[in-house]
């Protein structure tokens, strides 16, 4: 089913806190690998989900901003932990604290990307989704989809200023 025709039904599930969601991706972010705990909550068999784009558990009130910085920081080589709000078949949500990660050939290239996501602390998830609330109203409010992403990223650096802590320090502080 194309995710643009899985409406939100604003109702949150929930995996269990001993469990971890995996994927893995190629280097374009198509999906090669999901493991029975992403299967399961996320409500597609394996053959729905193989070779198709991550963005197809993408909730709408991700901001675009957040999936910017991550996709930066992997190209780069560099590993990311976020707080994301996916989207099941049938419209509902699970928060996860994702940890996404380049994947390696021998020779050091990037062949992939893998994440590993848990069930994140509902303090965190208390902080997180006003701001990025804030930040996906700006991304609306802006003029094109290049001023949205600076947009997001303007309102989510001005509440790491406030904090006085770098991404990664935000993010484990929460
Ligand atoms: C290994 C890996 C894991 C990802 N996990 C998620 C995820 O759990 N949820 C999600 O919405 N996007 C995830 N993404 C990001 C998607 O590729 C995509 O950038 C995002 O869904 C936004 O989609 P869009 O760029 O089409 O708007 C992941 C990307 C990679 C490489």
């Amino acid at each position: 089913m194309a995710r643009s025709s899985i409406s939100p039904t604003g109702k949150e599930v929930f995996f269990d806190p001993d469990d971890v969601i995996v994927s893995k991706t190629d280097a374009k972010g198509k999906l090669v690998y999901a493991n029975d705990v992403f299967l399961s909550i996320a409500g597609y068999r394996e053959g729905e989900v193989l070779g198709q784009p991550h963005n197809m558990i993408r909730h709408p009130d991700m901001p675009r901003s957040v999936f910017a910085v991550l996709w930066e920081t992997i190209q780069s080589g560099r590993e990311i932990f976020a707080y994301v709000k996916n989207m099941t078949k049938s419209g509902d949500h699970y928060w996860v604290l994702a940890h996404v990660t380049p994947s390696r050939d021998a020779a050091g290239s990037i062949v992939g990307f893998h994440s590993n996501r848990r069930v994140p602390s509902r303090s965190a998830i208390e902080q997180v989704e006003p701001l990025y609330g804030e930040m996906r109203r700006a991304e609306i409010a802006a003029a094109g989809p290049r001023e949205a992403i600076a947009a997001g990223k303007e309102v989510l650096q001005r509440a790491l200023d406030a904090a006085g802590k770098s991404y990664a320090a935000f993010i484990f502080s929460i």
